[in-house]
């Protein structure tokens, strides 16, 4: 490979996030810009995947022109776009995808798709310029719940899955469920910390023959049931102690099985990634099983583990190097599997 410094134009659109970035080598971020639909789709109580599209295409234009500026590049600059082309919702993700492959056409250079997972697990690439696999990743999002080992660039092996509702998406719904609104994960953690998180025992459910997998399904009824049969005694809740003791239940299943991992993969190096990395009280746990446990703990800025196009260009790069290439024939996947080409 030749010394030369490989620009790429990162889109990413698979969700209510538009966002483009430019990467160098895969780990300097010259511009990473992210306009978000949340407001939006809070007046619904969740992303509704007909406005996110239409969203998408008012915004992919001026979102790409704006993370070209900041990054102080045109379009000649770049070598390669990489663009999340699964999973997601499939008219998200097809605005990011005809985006970029109408400037590749134009430009005449690479096109390569990237899975929106991978990109998460690459944001600690940026985070981390020193990290290099192998390392386990457990990636915890509002659509997804992977513990997953990254043996090397590109190469991925899932340890665990959720059998049911993602970590993010069971912190959505309980945050619901108590009234704290759209999206669930920010408002139930600020709750928790005037919250006593050991007031309510909700159950830590364990998947019996998945030793790395997670089910928050039962946690969810759990704490529906709780405040149901309150109603109905005609007692009044603490949201707090709620939001806290959910919070711990979801914090020990999440970090029980990334222990677990780390024994039987005797790794040295372990990161999060996704949405949920961002929570504080997450991300201490982490920290400290760890430590006690003697590996090295890393995790992404807030702005890298949200939604973003940063992470999908430091993905970009190490399948671009790797000599991978995709054709105009490249779809939008909404359940593409992770650690398939
Ligand atoms: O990775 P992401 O931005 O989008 C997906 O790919 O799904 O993750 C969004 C999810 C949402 O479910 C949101 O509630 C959750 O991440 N989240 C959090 C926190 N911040 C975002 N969950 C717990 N604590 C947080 N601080
Ligand atoms: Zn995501």
């Amino acid at each position: 490979m030749s010394n030369k410094d490989i620009y790429i134009l990162a889109i990413e659109s698979s969700c209510d996030e538009t966002a483009a970035a430019v990467v160098v080598n895969g780990r300097k971020v010259l511009s990473n810009v992210i306009s978000t639909q949340i407001p939006l789709h809070t007046l619904y109580g969740g992303v509704v995947p007909e406005i996110a599209s239409r969203k998408h295409i008012e915004r992919v234009n001026q979102v790409i022109e704006e993370a070209l500026k900041e990054a102080n590049c045109t379009l000649d600059d770049i070598d390669a776009i990489g663009v999340t082309y699964g999973p997601g919702l499939v008219g998200a993700l097809l605005v990011g995808l005809s985006a970029a492959k109408a400037i590749c056409f134009a430009k005449d250079i690479p096109l390569i798709g990237v899975h929106h997972i991978e990109g998460h697990i690459c944001a600690n690439y940026i985070q981390n310029v020193d990290l290099e696999p192998p390392f386990v990743c457990l990636v915890v999002s509002g659509g997804h719940t992977h513990l997953v080992r990254v043996k090397d660039y590109g190469e991925y092996e899932i340890l665990g899955r959720t059998r049911d509702d993602a970590a993010g998406e069971a912190f959505d719904k309980v945050a619901r469920a108590i009234g704290l609104g759209y999206p669930g994960g920010p408002k139930i953690e600020q709750k928790a910390k005037e919250g006593d998180p050991e007031a309510i025992a909700f159950p830590v459910a364990k998947v019996a023959d998945g030793p790395y997998d997670f089910s928050f399904s039962g946690l969810k009824s759990a704490v529906l049931n709780y405040m149901n049969g309150a109603q109905m005694k005609g007692e009044t809740v603490n949201e707090a102690d709620i939001a806290a003791s959910f919070q711990k239940a979801v914090i020990e299943a999440l970090t029980g099985n990334a222990r677990r991992a780390i024994h039987e993969f005797e790794c040295d190096k372990f990161a999060i990634a996704g949405g949920v990395a961002s929570n504080g009280t997450l991300r201490e746990a982490m920290e400290t099983m760890c430590q006690e446990e003697g590996v090295e703990f890393y995790h992404p800025d807030p702005i890298l583990c949200t939604d973003n196009a940063a992470m999908i260009g430091a993905a970009a790069y190490y399948e671009y190097v790797a000599g991978r290439r995709d054709g105009w024939d490249l779809n939008a996947i909404p359940n593409l599997p992770l650690g398939q080409r």
